[in-house]
């Protein structure tokens, strides 16, 4: 599978957020990952499908990969789908079902995907890994950007990694959470093969220098 890098748009600046999109696509960036935070199910509050419309009236056409960190989700990925996003994914605590939420998300046209926090483990897979086009590592606990990885969370990738080869079908399996250019390499290594970058983007100087950095480290760890 193609490593995507997708840049976390919660550490970009808000204030000319549809630039900030450009410029990270620009540089090199794959996919847009949207963080949506509700003050409940996390400590904080982000940015809703108002947003992701305006992205995409904007004129960015670059899949946008939703993670939603809300309780419920069920009315949000019906409103998300209406504004186009691409990927949805959610915590499978935050829905009563999951398995119906999942077929919601095909149903409305959208990739699926469930998020795994530090501290859920992958028997929350068992049923429902043929109902996925993502799965979503945390390696930090949800809520915050520029958090540090969580180094555990590499032999939760190498399982998943697995698990996912042993089902022949083309989940991706992306990690998300205090990645950088100095671990980027042993996260591909682990089985990763897409990236999700907040701070180590959006907070450096040049996003085409970091993104091409990140992109040979990926290159290297697959070797
Ligand atoms: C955290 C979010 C992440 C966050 C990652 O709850 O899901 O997407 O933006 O930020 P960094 O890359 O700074 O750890
Ligand atoms: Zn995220």
């Amino acid at each position: 599978m193609q490593p995507f890098i997708a840049p976390s748009i919660l550490s970009a600046n808000f204030a000319c957020l549809g630039e900030e999109v450009n410029n990270v696509l620009e540089a090199g960036a794959d996919i847009i990952h949207f963080d949506v935070m509700d003050n409940h199910f996390v400590p904080n509050l982000t940015i809703g499908p108002l947003v992701c419309e305006s992205l995409r009236a904007y004129g960015v056409n670059a899949p946008i990969d939703v993670h939603l960190m809300t309780e419920p989700v069920d009315s949000l990925i019906k409103d998300f789908a209406n504004a186009g996003a691409t990927y949805i994914t959610f915590h499978p605590e935050a829905s009563k079902h999951p398995h119906r939420s999942l077929a919601l998300i095909k149903e409305l046209g959208c990739q699926s995907g469930l998020v795994l926090s530090p501290g859920t483990p992958l028997s929350y897979l068992e049923h429902l890994i043929d109902e996925l086009d993502m799965v979503l590592i945390m390696s930090v606990n949800p809520g915050f950007g520029g958090q540090s990885f969580i180094e555990s969370s590499i032999q939760k990738i190498k399982s998943l990694r697995a698990l996912i080869d042993n089902t022949k079908s083309d989940i991706r399996l992306e990690v998300d959470g205090g990645v950088k250019i100095d671990n980027i390499s042993k996260i591909a290594k682990a089985g990763a093969d897409t990236f999700v970058a907040g701070s180590a983007i959006f907070g450096s100087d040049d996003y085409f220098k970091t993104i091409t950095a990140m992109r040979s480290q990926i290159e290297l760890g697959l070797k």
